[in-house]
């Protein structure tokens, strides 16, 4: 049983959005709520898993037996959770953004009369999973979540595959009933040799616990 395969472990989760400053008092973010990472947390430490739960910025109620880092950008993150390494398990639930202002203005910006426009310049953050899952101390399975609108199989598969995967989980983001904020969602799970399945529509926390199922199936020894 999956409580069987997990006891003990260690599993890292990462949840919830990143928050991008851009000066003290605007950010980039986006609209991740932490639900399905938070679910996933609670469910792992429900088998019996040691699991730690790297957030974002979120105001939710941490899991009954989480260990819970805080964070708030995308640099902290990648930080906080390389820094769990060694791990037997890392699930990326948290969406973390893609790019950051190249340097956050230590003071307000102000418009000035007559500008119409304003330059901003991001660069790219670093890749937290592709990290963790190309590193000397790799997990045992790293599984990643892929948000996407539209071709979601084609793009959940690619990252599966450019991100050196065990497994990616896809959900539909931009529509009701599923992705982001919402309690409910639709999971496709697809695994690197091939396999794939979808999970709900269901309440995340229930998700949460398919995906566990999943998971714990597919540790290797
Ligand atoms: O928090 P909720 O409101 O409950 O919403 C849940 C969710 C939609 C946020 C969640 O189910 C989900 O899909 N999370 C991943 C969102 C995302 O950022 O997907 P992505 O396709 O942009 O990224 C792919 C994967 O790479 C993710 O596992 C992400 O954590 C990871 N990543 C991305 C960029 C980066 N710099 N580092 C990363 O680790």
């Amino acid at each position: 049983s999956a409580s069987e395969r997990l006891r003990g472990l260690r599993i890292v989760v990462s949840a919830g959005p990143t928050y991008e400053d851009i000066d003290p008092v605007r950010f980039i973010g986006n609209r991740s709520s932490g639900k399905m990472g938070f679910a996933v947390a609670q469910s792992a430490a429900r088998l019996g898993a040691q699991v730690v739960l790297v957030a974002g910025p979120v105001s939710l109620p941490t899991p009954d037996g989480v260990t819970r880092i805080d964070v708030r950008s995308a640099a902290q993150m990648h930080e906080a959770v390389l820094a769990q390494l060694p791990a037997d398990i890392y699930i990326g639930a948290a969406a973390v953004a893609d790019f950051a202002p190249a340097q956050a203005a230590s003071n307000k910006i102000k418009k000035t009369a007559g500008q119409d426009t304003l330059n901003l310049m991001l660069v790219r953050t670093r890749d937290i999973l592709a990290d963790i899952a190309s590193h000397a101390q790799r997990p045992r399975l790293v599984v990643g979540f892929a948000a996407e609108t539209d071709h979601v199989e084609a793009y959940a598969r690619g990252k599966l595959q450019n991100k050196r995967l065990d497994l990616i989980a896809a959900n539909r983001v931009g529509v009701s009933g599923s992705g982001f904020e919402s309690d409910d969602n639709t999971l496709a799970v697809y695994a690197a040799d091939g396999d794939s399945r979808v999970l709900g529509p269901a309440p995340k926390t229930a998700l949460a616990d398919d995906l566990l199922e999943l998971i714990a199936a597919r540790l290797p020894a």
